[in-house]
């Protein structure tokens, strides 16, 4: 059952038919051990994705919930966190931590620009704050955060470090064992969800937690959640024969196949084949007279935001896309009607872009706008030889 159109919005993103199969096998008893036994390795390989030697938790819901859930372990009602903000999505932390009584304060930066190491330092100065939120790729900008850089100055105020992976995970490296000059200068959370680079269709919260952020919620007397608490979660992540609620089965069936789709192309190449997608689609779309909305050396492996040339018109031209089975994402906000956003990750392949190259030139034809499709697919191919 292959994808009658081409997805190509900034998730979800296109299911392969491998998953399309695990999705579609009989539903069986959420306690079954059969059952448990692909959950289990998929919880395994959710951990290898992060090198993790904390704890992963996979529960129904989607990235919002998962956001949720890494604050609600965390950081208490009253504590203080700092939003580091490239845009809508990374906003959303003071959403979830004002639901949650938590003191939150944000700090942001120029639309498609990147908030200063500086800025964050000074910040972190002047008040004891828990916890970091990072939102490692901003999905309304394309502004990818940078890890490097911020992990030694969040854990120099003894902060935690809690990185928002929903528009990077299984596609970017996120490296929970890694030491940023120090020891225990590391990611101490990563969270995401199902439908983006890992490939399995919408519904799955996913949360690993790395030692600090264990020893947060135990240091915690009550998590302000009921479903959300890790502490309820546990037993069933280390037996999900268990029950606490019931297992979405056959969304860990497909989780459980996308999971070893990435284990089968090895994460190093998957992060590989990203960074080259996103460089190629932006060198063969800025080639047509396109902008890029992020600054650059911000740009992400996982998405790229458009600007339209003049006289370009939103709604139409992305109809006209729609038109030909190519998806692709209006911009949103203040930029909305100025561009489109372009998903490029998850199990994608160089056909498809190499098609979406050249419907999107053909439609800028369309539109009067002139577009030399053969130097956008070279262009692409330059950079997608791998
Ligand atoms: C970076 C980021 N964080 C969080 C979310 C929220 O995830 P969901 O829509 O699955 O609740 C999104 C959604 O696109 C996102 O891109």
């Amino acid at each position: 059952m292959p994808n009658k159109e081409l997805l190509l919005i900034p998730g979800p993103t296109p299911v392969t038919d491998e998953v399309y199969a695990a999705l579609g096998r009989e539903t069986m008893s959420h306690t079954d051990t059969r059952l448990a036994a692909l959950f289990k390795e998929a919880l395994a390989l959710t951990k290898d994705i992060f090198r993790s030697d904390g704890e992963a938790y996979v529960v129904a819901g989607s990235g919002t919930l998962a956001m949720e859930m890494a604050l609600t372990n965390t950081v208490a009602p009253g504590e203080k966190l700092l939003v580091i903000s490239h845009g809508y999505f990374s906003d959303r932390f003071m959403g979830v931590a004002a639901a949650l009584g938590i003191r939150a304060e944000r700090l942001t930066a120029p639309l498609g620009e990147r908030v200063t190491p500086e800025a964050v330092e000074a910040r972190l100065q002047e008040g004891r704050f828990k916890a970091v939120t990072v939102t490692h790729v901003d999905t309304s900008t394309g502004v990818m955060a940078d890890v490097d850089e911020l992990v030694p100055i969040v854990k120099k105020y003894g902060a935690l470090f809690l990185l928002d992976g929903v528009c990077a995970a299984a596609a970017m490296e996120e490296d929970m064992s890694r030491s940023y000059g120090a020891p225990d200068h590391r990611i101490d959370l990563v969270l995401t969800a199902s439908q983006k680079a890992i490939g399995a269709p919408p519904g799955l919260a996913i949360v690993v937690f790395g030692p600090a952020a264990l020893q947060a919620r135990a240091a915690l007397p009550k998590a302000g959640s009921y479903y959300c608490d890790i502490a309820n979660w546990r037993d069933i992540m280390r037996e999900p024969s268990k029950y606490f609620a019931t297992h979405p089965v056959n969304l860990i069936y497909a989780y459980h196949a996308a999971m070893k789709i990435i284990e089968r192309e090895g994460l190093e190449a998957r992060c590989a084949r990203h960074a080259a997608i996103g460089a190629g689609m932006r060198a063969a779309l800025t080639g047509y007279g396109f902008g890029l909305l992020t600054a650059p050396g911000s740009e992400a492996p996982t998405l790229s935001c458009f600007i339209y040339p003049e006289g370009l018109e939103d709604l139409s031209f992305r109809e006209a896309l729609k038109a030909k089975k190519l998806i692709v994402a209006g911009l949103l906000g203040e930029l909305s009607g100025k561009g489109f956003r372009l998903g490029h990750m998850g199990n994608t392949r160089e056909d498809e872009f190499l098609l979406a190259i050249s419907l999107i030139g053909e439609t800028l034809g369309e539109f009067g706008f002139s577009a030399d499709i053969p130097s956008a697919r070279q262009a692409f191919l330059s950079f997608y030889n791998i």
